[in-house]
């Protein structure tokens, strides 16, 4: 594996309408991110992941887009940006954008215009095909519920392709005039000084043509798209055209938003030449995912968690690096769903902290996970916003479940638990805006906020600091980020460990769970790296685990 720049290094995630308000209305801004980049930089982020900050009608909150050369005006312009790559280039910091292009909005120019003469240029931008009356061109189910295909505006006898949302139709990449536009874009913002991008939903680029149905699986006569995916071959073909036209050239940072990849793919995906830098490992999220919905999805427990991340490093292996996470703007908090219910606390956060970041791979924080912000607590369907949660929801209620049973499903897994304001203080509105916010703010800011853990060094946010200065600590680096990952004990119960060697050798312990644990150490160790509790027993070359205590140690 080559090395490359960014290999070494601690990533953010920011959802731009939720980090911070400057100008009280009620929506995150980029003049707030750049109120905010000391903290980052204090934190030891080196490069920052903003979600879509581009001009978008907002139906799938941003990744709609309608404009891809502009800043969307409720968070700021593009001299904001500007001042933000500066900004950010002082402090030796990277900024990479979302780059959304298996769809644009349909209030983009391109769609209007495929509006106005689908047999024209702008046509073959899109899939459109021609209507006939109780037939559809395929049976695919779009990822936010219905039918992947709607009547073309404006055009009663044509419809248009959109696998997710209605607003969001699919680019035709088949078209080599929307290849060359998307180059272009990404040329556009990597010369302007962006570093690179998180790439969204790209697998979904490559259609399986000619359109056909696939298996029946639900009881409204349609088919996941995954079955499409699952034949659908080729789309190396565009990614290796992209990365060479775009990020190769500029030496840029790309993070591939990659489901569904097979074994033998993964070095073309991730490997030294790979279409992207890295990619997220998604295992833990999809664990326990079913077919039929949210409400059919088994959750996970500690020691399927540990399988999940254990598999991935060895699928991986020494091929490339994964994009560690435990959650992201589309998943609900991590420390609520990979810690079993009853056993939230401080200690049992810093547990999670510590076992997913000193994974092999590139560490992502997403907002307010170094303070530990929690899921929200849903009294009605009414509080959400978003659109996937709501198709959910009518899902669950469509399999006998009641009104309550159906939000309790949705709630758990809904995309706006870690869409709530980011909580920096305990004044109004947890000193995310003045204004009112644009989703709720969880009531427990008054506890969970960055200023009262700032300066507090049991604080969850003061461990998250002590990691990240660990990864970056010369002693450790070269250990951290390029060392070996070993399971150590792997099928006791409970228990998330292994070493990671290089030029040294470190054992990661936790116990993931409230009872005691003894675990045997295989050798003597020479140091204590990190520790979430104040002391070590060790008795006998084993030490006794605490409640969800974690340790970091030199052997
Ligand atoms: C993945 C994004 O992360 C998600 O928020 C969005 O809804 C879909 N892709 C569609 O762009």
């Amino acid at each position: 594996m080559n090395r490359k720049w960014w290999q070494d290094k601690v990533a953010y995630q920011i959802y731009p309408k939720s980090f911070n308000d400057s100008n009280n209305d009620g929506i995150g801004d980029i003049p707030g991110i750049i109120e905010k980049l000391d903290y980052l930089k204090n934190l030891g982020v080196d490069i920052v992941w903003i979600s879509p900050c581009y001009p978008s009608p907002f139906a799938d909150q941003g990744y709609d887009i309608s404009d891809y050369y502009n800043i969307h005006p409720v968070f700021g312009t593009l001299e904001d940006m500007d001042r933000l790559l500066a900004e950010a280039k002082k402090r030796n910091m990277y900024i990479i954008l979302d780059l959304v292009v298996n769809h644009c909005s349909d209030e983009h120019e391109w769609f209007k215009k495929a509006c106005q003469d689908p047999d024209g240029k702008y046509g073959n931008f899109f899939y459109i095909e021609d209507r006939k009356e109780g037939e559809l061109p395929c049976n695919w189910r779009s990822y936010f519920g219905g039918s992947v295909w709607e009547p073309l505006p404006g055009h009663p006898d044509k419809q248009y392709l959109h696998v997710f949302h209605k607003k969001q139709p699919d680019l035709n990449w088949e078209n080599p005039e929307v290849r060359e536009e998307v180059y272009k874009n990404i040329n556009w913002w990597l010369d302007r000084g962006v570093s690179g991008f998180r790439i969204d939903a790209i697998i979904n680029i490559k259609k399986k043509l000619p359109f056909k149905d696939y298996p029946v699986d639900r009881s409204d006569g349609l088919s996941s798209i995954r079955y499409m995916l699952e034949d659908a071959e080729g789309v190396g073909e565009f990614l290796s055209e992209m990365r060479d036209r775009t990020f190769a050239p500029h030496n840029a940072f790309s993070v591939g938003e990659v489901f569904n990849e097979k074994d033998d793919e993964l070095p073309d995906f991730i490997g030294d030449n790979g279409y992207f830098s890295s990619m997220f490992d998604f295992s833990t999220e999809v664990f326990g995912g079913s077919d039929k919905g949210w409400y059919d999805q088994a959750p996970i427990t500690p020691d399927d968690y540990k399988k999940c991340c254990f598999n991935s490093q060895k699928r991986v292996s020494n091929v490339g690096f994964l994009s560690n996470i435990i959650e992201n703007h589309d998943e609900p908090r991590g420390v609520c769903r990979y810690i079993p219910e009853g056993d939230l606390s401080l200690h049992s956060k810093k547990l999670l902290a510590t076992v997913y970041f000193m994974l092999k791979g590139l560490p992502f924080i997403y907002q307010g996970q170094e303070i530990g912000m929690e899921n929200l607590s849903f009294q009605s369907i009414d509080q959400i916003d978003d659109v996937s949660t709501i198709d959910q929801y009518h899902v669950a209620l469509d399999a006998g479940f009641s009104e309550k049973e159906a939000l309790a499903c949705v709630s758990r897994y809904s995309r706006d638990n870690a869409r709530t304001p980011v909580q920096w203080d305990s004044s109004v509105n947890a000193g995310f805006s003045e204004g009112t916010p644009w989703l709720p703010v969880n009531p427990n800011y008054t506890e969970i906020n960055v200023a009262s853990q700032i300066n507090v060094p049991e604080s969850l946010l003061s461990y998250y600091k002590k990691l990240i200065a660990l990864r970056k600590d010369p002693v450790y680096k070269e250990t951290i980020v390029y060392g070996e990952l070993i399971p150590y004990l792997e099928d006791r119960h409970n228990l998330m460990a292994y070493y990671r060697k290089g030029e040294k050798t470190l054992l990661v312990l936790g116990n993931f769970q409230k009872e005691t644990q003894t675990v045997k150490l295989p050798a003597t160790y020479k140091k204590i790296l990190l520790n979430n509790y104040a002391e070590l027993r060790v008795i006998d070359g084993s030490v006794i685990l605490d409640d969800y205590q974690a340790v970091i140690l030199e052997l």
